[in-house]
């Protein structure tokens, strides 16, 4: 299947079972809110100063540094594939050796060694084999993976992305880490038909290359858009309100915060930079610290060009206000 960008959606053809947990992609999720939870006084550790300098991490033209650009900012493989150290930042030492794990009823992920060690990693992986990882959630051997990892909303990223993503990650130390097999109580098929080839989105047009970012690179929609009974529900795009229990290493559960351009429940009202503020340091626009589950250490080295197009993005989002779930409290 090879497809364009008329429209980004996941493709969520998969089966029963994997539709009805889907909605831990991403972490933990459950049913019911836990409203304790909704209003988080403080994490365990506030994120870095605001006004901490942040060295960018340049984006080039050459396919390891444009690879390294995505994967050390937008794209945020480390939030899940290196380990999560008590003050919300990852550990330096273990960059993309594994592994947490998101216990479920119905499964047991942990997010693998993605360094090129032999034994532990994926050191026998060619860079097509990684690629069609990321396009069709399959291993070398043809085997399927399944959540929490966003392979939805991975097929519609462009083959340069993917290709510059997957010599990047060919290219960091190898790391010896033993990382259990995931093990999952319903069958995986995959989330749709075969992806052969994907087209570049320009970046001419900067809300629709600001929804490339935020879906197939990012995946910020994935956390942000509301699951219903475990399917994501397209309709409500940005609507939040998943609850996500003790992800990583973290006893608190977050919910996603409603990032339409809802005036009242979501970011109509707040200014560009006050956005930006929330993506990069983790301070929401009440000065709330918010809790270290999205990377804003990694956004924080976006090219301020991918920033603003995401906003511009956040911005065109229809509003949604009030009407099931609740939108995150501590607005
Ligand atoms: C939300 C957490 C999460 C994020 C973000 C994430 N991954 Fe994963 N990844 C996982 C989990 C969990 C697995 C194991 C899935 C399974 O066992 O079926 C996995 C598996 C993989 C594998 C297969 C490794 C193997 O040995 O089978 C590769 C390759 C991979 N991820 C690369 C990436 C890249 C590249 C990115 C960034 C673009 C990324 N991942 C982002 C959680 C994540
Ligand atoms: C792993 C899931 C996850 C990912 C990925 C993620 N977010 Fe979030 N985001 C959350 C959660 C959970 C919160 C609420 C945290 C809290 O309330 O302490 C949040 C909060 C926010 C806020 C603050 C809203 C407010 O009311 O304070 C903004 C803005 C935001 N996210 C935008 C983004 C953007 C843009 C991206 C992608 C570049 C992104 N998020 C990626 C889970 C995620």
């Amino acid at each position: 299947m090879r497809i364009g960008h008329g429209g980004i959606r996941p493709t969520l053809a998969i089966g029963a079972a994997l539709v009805l947990v889907f909605g831990a992609t991403g972490c933990a999720r459950q049913e019911a809110p836990a409203p304790k939870a909704a209003a988080p006084a403080a994490p365990a550790a506030a994120p870095a100063p605001a006004a901490a300098a942040v060295e960018p991490v340049l984006d080039g033209p050459d396919k390891l540094t444009h690879g390294r650009y995505l994967v050390e900012t937008v794209a945020g493989c480390g939030n899940c594939h290196t380990p999560h150290l008590a003050d919300g930042s990852l550990d330096p030492s273990k960059k993309f050796a594994g592994a947490f794990v998101i216990k479920e009823p119905v499964f047991e992920a942990y997010a693998r060694n993605i360094t090129p060690d032999m034994e532990t990693g994926i050191g026998a992986w060619s860079e097509d084999d990684i690629v069609n990882a990321l396009h069709n959630a399959q291993r070398p051997d043809g085997a399927f993976m399944g959540p929490p990892m966003s392979f939805g909303w991975y097929r519609g990223m462009s083959d340069t992305d993917a290709h510059a993503i997957a010599a990047y990650i060919k290219s960091v130390p190898a790391i010896r880490n033993e990382v259990p097999k995931s093990t999952y109580s319903f069958p995986l098929t995959g989330y749709g038909p075969k992806i052969t080839s994907v087209a570049d989105v320009p970046k001419t047009d900067q809300v629709k290359y600001g929804e490339y970012l935020a879906g197939p690179v990012g995946h910020c929609m994935d956390c942000h858009t509301t699951y219903v009974m475990g399917v994501i529900d397209m309709k409500q795009l940005g609507h939040g309100g998943n609850v996500y229990t003790k992800p990583f290493i973290y006893d608190w559960a977050a919910v996603s915060a409603n990032i339409t351009s809802d005036k009242a429940a979501g970011l109509g009202d707040w200014s560009d930079d006050e956005i930006k503020k929330a993506i990069t340091t983790g301070v929401s626009r009440n000065g709330r610290p918010l809790l270290p589950f999205m990377p804003y250490g990694l956004y924080a080295k976006m090219e301020p060009s991918d920033l603003n197009a995401i906003v511009a993005y956040l911005r065109s989002l229809p509003p949604l206000g009030a009407g099931p779930p609740p939108a995150a409290e501590a607005k």
